[in-house]
This record gives C-alpha cells, structure tokens and sequence, in this order.
C-alpha cells in the first residue's frame, strides 16, 4: 500500500539543481509541484508592473495580498499565469532575476505567500490535480517554515564550483572561466540576500542533506528517490 497523499519539502541554493531535480521527481511519483520561488518572481512581476516601488514594504504588501496568480502544478508543464496572462517566460528574465530578493525579504509577502502555499499543499492532499497523491514543494523556507511537518524533508546541496558552473551553463550555454565569472556575482549576492530571510545552507533537523556536487541530473533523480523511498515507502 502506497502511504499516501505524501508531501515532500525540498529546499536548497540556486544552482543546486533543485528545480530540474524536483519536477522530475514529481512526475516520477505521479505528484503534484510546486516551485515557490517562481511564486516570489510573479509578485516582483506583479509589483513591478504596477509601479510600485519594490523597497516600498507595506505597497508591495499590499499588491500581493491582492495578487491574481494562479500556479500550475503539473511537474511536465508547471504554469505560471497573473491576471489571466502566461508569465512562465518573463518571471525568468535577468531583470525579476535582479529584483526579486527585494520582494522575497519583504516579510508580509513572505507571510502572504506562505499562507498560498499551504494551500495549495492542503488541496493535493484532499485531491487536486495529483488525485490525492501528494505534491513536492521546493523552495528556500519549506523544509522549516511552509512544510516543517512534510513527510520527507530534503535539502539539495552543491559546491559553490558546482553551483556556478551549473549557472554559467543555464544564463550562457558554456561553463568556461569567462561564463562562470559574468554570472558569478549575481549568484553569489542572490544567495547572500536569500539567505538574510531563510536558513538552507546548513540542514535543519530531521532534514535529508543531498549534496549533488558530482552528480548528473539523473544521478541526483535517483538519490532523491532513493531518500523518499526510505522514508515514506513509495517508489
Ligand atoms: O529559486 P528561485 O531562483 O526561483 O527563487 C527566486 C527568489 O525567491 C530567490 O531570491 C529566493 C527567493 N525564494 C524564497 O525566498 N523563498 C522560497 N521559498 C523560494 C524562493
């Protein structure tokens, strides 16, 4: 008997794989996915095209408590729609890239978001688009804030080499000294600022470190299920 629904927490640095990894172990599972951080990108989006400014704290609050967002949760095809409107392509330019830790530190939207993904937890566990199954959430703060009760708690760990060189690949489509340089400071103030807000370098306790450093996407698939299989069971 498979014990479901499960709900599986992953949280980790960017660069550290955590997306490609977390949506291919939801699909392997048959669970649903949610990507959280793509979730803070639509309120920089969101913000932003209200023109609001960002460093406004109790403005960009109130945006997003009214924010029109919907999250997809098929891990083949995760959607993002605000206001109706396909944002998928647009939360991902460098300029969300850049301004989004301005609205992630920002505490109500935090608060506002967190309360956004419970409930989206809450519904595949009564059913939704898993039928029932359950639902991998990843993110910085899920394994300790959003989901500390998850079934399965994961960090995905990786060397800042292995981190920048995975970045450098994603932005440039090369991973030579002058393509790790070019992104090297993005990633490195991005993990700084993330890390003012939410803990996930070092793992909680009760929480899975797996560090993917000298793994393939596949590889590290693999130790993921490997984890949830030991915890919970399903396979
Ligand atoms: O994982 P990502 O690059 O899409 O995350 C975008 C930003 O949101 C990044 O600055 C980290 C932040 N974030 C967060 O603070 N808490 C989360 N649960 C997910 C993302």
């Amino acid at each position: 008997p498979t014990p479901v629904p499960v709900v599986i927490a992953v949280d980790g640095p960017s660069g550290s794989g955590k997306s490609s990894v977390s949506k291919a172990v939801a699909a392997r599972l048959g669970l649903a996915y949610l990507d959280t951080g793509a979730m803070y990108r639509a309120a920089t989006v969101w913000s932003t095209r209200r023109g609001t400014d960002l460093s406004d704290v109790a403005a960009v609050a109130a945006d997003v408590a009214a924010m029109p967002l919907e999250m997809g949760v098929d891990p083949g095809a995760p959607g993002v729609t605000l206001d109706g409107c396909d944002v998928a392509r647009e939360i991902r330019t460098t300029a969300v890239s850049e301004a989004v830790s301005t609205v992630a530190t920002n505490l109500d939207v935090r608060a506002e978001l967190k309360r956004r993904q419970r409930a989206a937890i809450d519904a595949e566990r009564a059913g939704g688009f898993s039928g029932g199954r359950g639902i991998l959430a990843e993110g910085r703060d899920i394994t300790t804030v959003v989901a500390p009760d998850a079934d399965v708690r994961i960090l995905l760990t990786a060397s800042e080499e292995a981190r920048l060189r995975r970045r450098a690949l994603d932005v440039h489509g090369a991973a030579d000294a002058t393509a790790v340089e070019a992104t090297k400071d993005q990633v490195l103030r991005r993990d700084r600022d993330d890390s003012t807000v939410s803990q996930f370098v070092v793992a909680a306790d009760g929480v899975v470190t797996v560090d993917s450093s000298d793994l393939d996407l596949e590889q590290t698939v693999e130790a993921v299920l490997a984890v949830v299989a030991e915890v919970t069971g399903l396979r």
